[in-house]
């Protein structure tokens, strides 16, 4: 397929703008849109084999990279709303240490390209050291793809298609959005299969879902010039730390892998209960501190860290909604975000990190689409 740019400068700022369409797709393709809390047929549609999720009492995760943040979201996600235990490896750890097994376990191998060959190897491993156990210990895979014709979904007896096109830019954008939504849909067939979550709570977060498209039309249209005015700021900067709580501490990790990928600058996620361990004391005015802070159950706490971080000259750069007083007082710099219900937010906070790194590397002039050292998939070890 012939790929274009389209007017873009890069592929990676195509692919950002490209992602309410993504999100779109995704909704169109797995949500019944008629769906109405109290009705007797689930409201995703993913077509999976019952046997896949029926009597589970455990998740486990494999992936790398931008995945593995992804899979953070729907170990969140899982958790919170179907209530299994779900852990998130890295493939390249896992392979060569795998966990004990555990007991009607899924085992889900997120990669945007199918053909990452340390998520590969590591579901094979699952695999094969399941196949001579009993029923209970047998190996379930399910695969969460962007290539439903690469070698994972030739190893993987189902997968979820993300949909997204393809991409371009080495430093995954559209791809991890259309994976984050594929954890919210079977996070939310999974709760509704196990009843661990009222059906009217089941159709606020679809709604939820549903108006992403326009918010991220919105955040797009609204932040792209002024993120790339601020982005001069930092064009000098050598650190970077990123903190969130709770489901946007994956964001943090993510965004600050997203810079360090294309713009070569040093940054660390944080989850921001733990900078008061350690990280702290690398603060100081020349160390900018990203914030996510969403209102709901860690608003609060985040806040009160991103306080900490200005008590140490940190400059302060909050991805928080526009109307929140306190975060408004809290921040140097603001990169406002719809107020949305705390659950869907990683799926709009993640879009300013990605803009914020797309222009500090454009203003470096680098190559934000082939970053040195990088690859677009790693097919070998
Ligand atoms: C490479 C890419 C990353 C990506 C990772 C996992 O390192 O540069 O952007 O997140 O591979 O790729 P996958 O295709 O398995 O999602």
């Amino acid at each position: 397929v012939m790929v274009e740019k389209q007017g873009f400068k890069h592929f990676m700022l195509k692919e950002i703008y490209e992602q309410p369409g993504v999100v779109r797709t995704c909704l169109e393709k797995y949500v019944d849109s008629t769906w109405q809390p109290g009705q007797a047929t689930s409201p995703i549609r993913l077509n999976l084999a019952p046997e896949l999720t029926a009597n589970l009492e455990n998740i486990q995760i494999m992936a790398c990279g931008t995945s593995w943040h992804a899979s953070l979201v729907g170990k969140h996600l899982l958790e919170q709303l179907a209530g299994i235990p779900t852990v998130v490896q890295y493939a390249s750890e896992f392979r060569y240490a795998p966990s004990p097994m555990t007991a009607n376990t899924l085992t889900i191998g997120v990669t945007q390209s199918g053909e990452t060959a340390d998520t590969l190897a590591a579901l094979e491993t699952e695999q094969q050291r399941r196949s001579q156990q009993p029923a209970h210990l047998q190996a379930r895979l399910l695969g969460i793809t962007n290539r439903p014709e690469s070698s994972l979904a030739r190893l993987v007896p189902a997968i979820i298609d993300t949909h997204a096109g393809i991409e371009i830019g080495v430093a995954a954008t559209k791809t991890f959005m259309a994976q984050l939504m594929a954890f919210y849909f079977l996070a939310i067939e999974v709760a509704y299969q196990r009843k661990t979550v009222a059906p009217q709570r089941l159709g606020e977060i679809i709604d939820g879902l549903q108006q992403l498209p326009a918010q991220l039309e919105q955040v797009l249209e609204s932040q792209e010039r002024y993120v790339e005015t601020l982005a001069h700021d930092f064009v000098e900067t050598q650190d970077f730390i990123y903190i969130g709580r709770g489901i946007n501490f994956p964001i943090a990790l993510e965004g600050a892998l997203k810079l360090k990928e294309i713009s070569y600058i040093h940054a660390e996620g944080y989850p921001a209960g733990e900078m008061k361990h350690g990280p702290i004391a690398l603060l100081d005015a020349k160390v900018p501190v990203v914030a996510i802070a969403m209102p709901g159950t860690v608003f609060e706490k985040v806040l009160s860290n991103a306080q900490e971080a200005r008590a140490r000259d940190a400059r302060l750069i909050g991805v928080t909604p526009m109307n929140e007083q306190e975060a408004k007082e809290t921040f140097d710099t603001l990169l406002p975000v719809p107020a949305v219900d705390e659950i869907i937010s990683p799926l709009l906070t993640v879009v300013p990190l990605q803009l914020l790194s797309y222009h500090i590397a454009a203003l470096r002039g680098l190559d934000v689409d082939q970053p040195r050292n990088l690859a677009k998939s790693v097919t070998v070890e």
